[in-house]
């Protein structure tokens, strides 16, 4: 197999237990270059466990877990993790407060919750045009937390992208947006998508409309295991929808966005 050819992710009979409860069954699951994802499933069905373990934040109870050409245990841990970047509500919370935008952004290339080293005047260049890519430009000195909530997951993307992770982990990051912002933060995804071809996108979502244009395949976890698994124009069918969600849920498919009506 070529180097360019070298998948993302690949996971081989991966299980999770805890306390005995069996929450990840026998996930195979890999992901190529070029391909982004989305994950569906019910809430518990293991997807955020699921990304942890991708992430290296969690190791499986059985199984064996490839990302980006390492396999887990073989390896120096920190060395991958500046390679990916994983964003949910959890960090915003954790950031400290009274920090501008362009120093939470900044603070993301040191791995640091705070800013306390000083970036050279290239990363800060990286900083600006990035955020200038997310539309962000003009809140560089405002204060972060004082940003509406979609700006707030605006900055959070930049933050995470000015190491240039291979991979990018997204779980929810629309829940509590507007429509008008989640489309306008949707937009600025697939912008960031065309711009940075070499990073692999994992997009958790409740929601189908979010599974943009460029998002090319799909899983679905149903109690900890896959239902299906594939390119998104074959697998976003009816009976795959009826698997997930039940029998009342309707799948609609209108240009390129697809929608789940439940009766
Ligand atoms: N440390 C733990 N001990 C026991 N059970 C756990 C633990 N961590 C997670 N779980 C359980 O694992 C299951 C899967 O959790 P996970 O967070 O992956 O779900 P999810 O698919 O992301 O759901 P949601 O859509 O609600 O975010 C849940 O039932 C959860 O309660
Ligand atoms: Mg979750």
């Amino acid at each position: 197999m070529s180097k360019m050819k070298e998948p993302i992710v690949v996971l081989e009979n991966v299980h999770l237990e805890r306390e005995e409860d069996k929450i990840l069954r026998n996930i195979n699951w890999t992901v190529f270059p070029g391909e982004h994802w989305a994950i569906i499933g019910q809430n518990a069905a293991g997807k955020t466990l699921l990304l942890k373990i991708i992430a290296t934040y969690l190791w499986p109870t059985s199984g064996s877990v490839e990302v980006l050409g390492e396999e887990f245990g073989s390896i120096e841990l920190h060395k991958l993790r500046q390679k990916i970047s994983w964003i949910s509500s959890a960090l915003e919370q954790e950031l400290p407060q009274n920090q501008s935008v362009i120093e939470v952004v900044l603070s993301g290339y040191f791995s640091t919750l705070r800013l306390f080293d000083k970036p050279t005047k290239q990363i800060v260049q990286r900083a600006r045009k990035l955020l200038q890519l997310m539309g962000l430009n003009s809140h560089e000195q405002q204060i972060f937390e004082t940003l509406s909530v979609g700006e707030k997951k605006k900055g959070l993307i930049v933050r995470a992208m000015i190491r240039k992770p291979r991979l990018l982990i997204l779980d929810e990051v629309c829940a509590g947006l507007d429509p008008i912002a989640r489309r306008r933060f949707i937009n600025s995804l697939r912008r960031l998508v065309h711009k940075k071809s070499n990073i692999t996108i994992l997009y958790v979502t409740h929601h189908l409309e979010e599974i943009f244009p460029e998002i090319t395949h799909v899983l679905g976890l149903k109690n900890g295991k896959v239902a299906f698994s594939g390119k998104k124009q074959d697998q976003l069918n009816q009976k795959n929808m009826n698997s997930l969600f039940g029998s009342k849920a309707k799948l609609r498919k209108k240009n390129q966005t697809y929608y789940l009506d439940i009766f």
